[in-house]
C-alpha cells in the first residue's frame, strides 16, 4: 500500500470514530447542535487526531482510551477554526470548503457553536475515565489536554495574533504566536498519545519537541497556500492574512526563505523523531508529507 492509499484508509478510520462522538440535533438547543456538526462534519484532513492516534501506536497504545480524546481534539480544533473566522477575528467566510459556521447560522450561533464545542470536547474526553477507571495516564493527558488549549497554549497565541494586527513584530513574537496558535494543539495531540500509551518523561519530552517543530512548519506553510493556492484547493479565502494586515512568515521573511524553513523545520522534527526508541513509519511519512502540502 502506498502513502495516499494509507493515509486515506488512517483518516476514514478516525472519521468513523469522530461521528461516534458528534451530538445528537436535538431538544431545543437543536440549532447550536447542528452549528456544531455543521462544521465538524464539513471534512478537514483530521491531522490532530491523526497524529494522536499514530503517537499512540507508536508507543505500543492499542486500546480504546484515545478515542474520546482523538474526538475530543478535533472538537477544540474545529471550535477554534469557528471563532477564527468570525467577524471579530479574521473575518472569512469558506472554511473547509463550506460558508463558515456563523454565515450559515449567523454570528450569535457562530460564537455558541464554538463554545458548545470547546466544552463538549471535555465532556466527551472525560468519557476516557469510564473505560479505564483508575488509570492515571488519563488525567495526566486530560491536564496536558486542558492546558494546551487554553490561555498558555492555543488560545494565546490567537489573542496575541489579533492584537498584533496591523503592526511591525519581531520574529520572536511571531514564532511565540506560532507555536501556540498552531504548534499548541499539536503539541497536546502527539503529547496525549504518548501518555496514554505509557512514555516516559524524556520520550514526552521529545514528542512535545517534535510537535512544536511540526506545529511551526506547518503554520508557516499555511502562510505560504494564504498566498500562493486558491479556494478551491484549500476549501477557505486566500489573502486573508494580507486583508487582516497580518504580518507572517512569509511577509517578515519572503517565500523562498519561509519554504526552506518549513523543510528545515520539518527535518529537524524528523531528527528527533529518529532520536526515539519506537518507531512508526507512517507517522514518519506524514510529518515529510505535510514539507509539500498543498491543503
Ligand atoms: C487550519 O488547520 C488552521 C491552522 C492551524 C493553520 P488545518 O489546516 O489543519 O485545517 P483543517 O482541519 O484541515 O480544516
Ligand atoms: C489560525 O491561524 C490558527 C487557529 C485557528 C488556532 P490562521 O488564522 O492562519 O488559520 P486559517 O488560515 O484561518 O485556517
Ligand atoms: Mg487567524
Ligand atoms: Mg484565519
Ligand atoms: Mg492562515
Amino acid at each position: 500500500m502506498n502513502f495516499e492509499e494509507e493515509m486515506s484508509l488512517r483518516t476514514d478510520h478516525v472519521q468513523v470514530i469522530l461521528e461516534s462522538y458528534l451530538p445528537k440535533e436535538e431538544g431545543f438547543q437543536k440549532t447550536v447542535l447542528e452549528a456544531m456538526n455543521y462544521s465538524m462534519r464539513a471534512g478537514g484532513k483530521r491531522l490532530r487526531p491523526l497524529l494522536m492516534e499514530e503517537t499512540y501506536r507508536m508507543f505500543g497504545g492499542r486500546e480504546e482510551v484515545v478515542r474520546p480524546f482523538m474526538a475530543a481534539i478535533e472538537m477544540i480544533h474545529t471550535h477554534s477554526l469557528i471563532h477564527d473566522d468570525l467577524p471579530a477575528m479574521d473575518n472569512d467566510e469558506y472554511r473547509r470548503g463550506r460558508k463558515t459556521t456563523w454565515i450559515v447560522y449567523g454570528e450569535t450561533m457562530g460564537i455558541l457553536a464554538g463554545d458548545g464545542l470547546l466544552n463538549y470536547a471535555y465532556e466527551t474526553a472525560s468519557k476516557a475515565f469510564a473505560l479505564e477507571p483508575g488509570n492515571e495516564r488519563v488525567g495526566r493527558a486530560f491536564a496536558v489536554l486542558a492546558e494546551k488549549t487554553g490561555v498558555y497554549g492555543m488560545m494565546g497565541g490567537q489573542c496575541t495574533d489579533v492584537e498584533a494586527e496591523g503592526q511591525a513584530i519581531s520574529r520572536e513574537k511571531l514564532d511565540f504566536i506560532y507555536r501556540l496558535k498552531t504548534g499548541a494543539l499539536i503539541e497536546a495531540s502527539m503529547m496525549v498519545g504518548a501518555i496514554l500509551a505509557g512514555a516516559d518523561a524524556r520520550e514526552i519530552a521529545a514528542v512535545e519537541k517534535i510537535a512544536s517543530d511540526v506545529g511551526l512548519a506547518f503554520q508557516i506553510q499555511d502562510d505560504i497556500l494564504d498566498v500562493t493556492s486558491t479556494m478551491e484547493e484549500i476549501g477557505k479565502p486566500v489573502m486573508s492574512d494580507e486583508k487582516n494586515e497580518k504580518t507572517t512568515y512569509v511577509t517578515l521573511e519572503g517565500i523562498e526563505k519561509a519554504r526552506v524553513d518549513v523543510e528545515r523545520i520539518s527535518k529537524e522534527a524528523i531528527r528527533t523523531l529518529d532520536g526515539l526508541k519506537v518507531k512508526n513509519e507512517f507517522l514518519r511519512e506524514l510529518i515529510l508529507h505535510l514539507i509539500n502540502r498543498r491543503k
